[in-house]
């Protein structure tokens, strides 16, 4: 099986994510992955399944994935795939709407896993504007990890 896992990560956390699923998966499957911040239109076409996944800012999933979604679509729907998001709102329904906007409707009925994956705030990585916001709405102004990784082993099994 080969699958693809294409993501868009601002500060790294996303990525940190998608590495993760890739190790667990390598013992059954070939992993390539595929940043869009390198390259906003990766080739899917030899890839059995892909996995897409974006963080999560002002509500809305990457602009970039977003693209990718629109450009692909067609080519997805051919292919077994599975979606998730990474993000921080503490409000599960909260976090439930912004996945359901991140991706296609269509690709959210045909893929075999939809999963919350958490996040992080890396203040040392944020911009004074960006700093700025986590203080005021989530009212800390600390680097905090909050990735799921329980979520992250039940995405995967999903796939296996
Ligand atoms: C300015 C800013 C706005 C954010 N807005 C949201 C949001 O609306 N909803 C959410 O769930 N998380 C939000 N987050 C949290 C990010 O999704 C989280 O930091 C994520 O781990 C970033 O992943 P990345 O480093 O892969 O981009 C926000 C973070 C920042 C810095």
């Amino acid at each position: 099986m080969k699958t693809a896992i294409v993501y868009a990560s601002k500060h790294g956390t996303t990525e940190k994510v998608v590495v993760s699923i890739a190790e667990k998966l390598i013992e059954t499957n070939e992993v390539e992955l595929f940043s869009l911040k390198k390259n906003s239109n990766p080739d899917i076409s030899g890839f059995d399944t892909v996995i897409l996944g974006s963080s999560i800012y002002a509500g809305k999933a990457s602009g970039k994935m977003k693209a990718f979604c629109k450009a692909n679509e067609p080519a997805l729907l051919q292919k077994k795939i599975a979606l998730f998001i990474c993000g921080m709102h503490i409000d599960k329904e909260e976090q439930k709407k912004e996945l359901k906007n991140a991706y296609p409707k269509t690709l959210q009925d045909k893929a075999e896993a939809t999963e919350l994956l958490g996040g992080e705030f890396l203040f040392e990585q944020m911009n004074f504007f960006e700093r700025f916001i986590v203080k005021k709405i989530a009212k800390t102004n600390k680097t905090v990890h909050r990735i799921d990784w329980k979520a992250i082993d039940k995405f995967v099994e999903k796939l296996k």
